[in-house]
């Protein structure tokens, strides 16, 4: 993965992954019918400077380039997913306290309503958090929320940097890990989900993405061919190993939902196609609630 990588900014290493996630949301939000609305995502990409071609918009995409489109029919349905996951957590559940984890380029923290008392930590490595920052602050761009970046790398001690940032462990917490624990060694991620299990009061939530069988996906022709053209070298960023979250946070005792890439697809009206199916159709978003 990232693995051996101590650290990286936005255009190396795993960081570059939150630029191509980003440069997918920017163009279905230049979509007539977006599943999301990120309007600092094409920020991100053009203040960036990628080693690799990304686009902004979907007129940028041509046939050539269909990686691009797959890409944000995927980042679309994730994001509209997760979104409504966040805004259940917040006016269902009634939780205040938002982690983040591995935020990247994600603008939640400023595209969402929030309630006026919502305090959002979004966790990332410290180069990939100033690089977000000072995009941000040059689109003059202000959190709906308490924002805080706790930059600090998942190997490390996190839990000390998020309660050093103010996090309340007694508080009932909303966790997010999008895009991460497919890109972490199994005992980087085993540690994180426990330490998110001591660090949440009942009532807590995660929503975690996960991909089973990813590498092997990745060895498939058809899979091999789409990821090979985002220019990211992403079987490079995979460690060997199919952590399985579902099956350990019902060991410590939360309640655990899923729900497949293809299901989102269905209920929210977008047809994959065989490639989407074959890399991506098999990634599952799970919800979980601590009892
Ligand atoms: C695919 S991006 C996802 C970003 C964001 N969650 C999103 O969906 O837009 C992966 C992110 O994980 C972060 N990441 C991976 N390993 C990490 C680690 N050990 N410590 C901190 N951040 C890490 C990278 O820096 C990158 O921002």
């Amino acid at each position: 993965m990232a693995g051996e990588l101590r650290d990286w900014d936005i255009v190396s290493g795993v960081g570059i992954t939150a630029l191509g996630v980003a440069a997918a949301r920017a163009v279905e939000t230049s979509r007539p019918d977006p599943l999301v609305r990120d309007p600092y995502a094409a920020d991100f990409v053009r203040a960036a400077e990628s080693p690799v071609p990304m686009p902004t918009r979907a007129e940028e995409v041509d046939d050539d380039e269909y990686q691009w489109s797959i890409m944000s029919v995927f980042l679309g349905l994730r994001s509209r997913f997760l979104d409504e996951y966040l805004r259940d957590c917040v006016d269902t559940a009634g939780i205040r306290q938002v982690v983040v984890l591995a935020a990247g380029l994600d603008s939640r923290a400023f595209r969402l309503e929030w309630p006026e008392d919502t305090t959002v930590y979004e966790v990332d490595q410290p180069r990939v958090l100033e690089f977000k920052d000072e995009v941000l602050r040059r689109s003059g761009a202000e959190a709906r929320c308490e924002r805080r970046a706790v930059p600090v790398d998942l190997r490390d001690d996190w839990a000390t940097a998020l309660r050093d940032a103010g996090f309340d462990p007694k508080a009932p917490t909303a966790w997010l890990a999008e895009g991460l624990i497919m890109y972490l060694p199994e005992e980087v991620a085993e540690r994180l989900l426990t330490t998110v299990h001591a660090h949440s009061e009942p009532g807590s939530a995660i929503a975690v993405e996960y991909m089973p069988g990813v590498r092997s996906a990745l060895a498939d022709s058809a899979a091999a061919t789409l990821a090979e053209r985002t220019g990211i070298d992403i079987t490079s960023l995979l460690p060997d190993a199919d952590y399985d979250p579902h099956v350990r946070l019902g060991e410590l005792g939360w309640s655990v939902d899923e729900v497949t890439v293809a299901e989102l697809a269905q209920r929210y009206g977008r047809t994959f196609d065989d490639e989407v199916s074959e890399l991506a159709g098999n990634g599952r978003y799970l919800t979980a609630r601590k009892r």
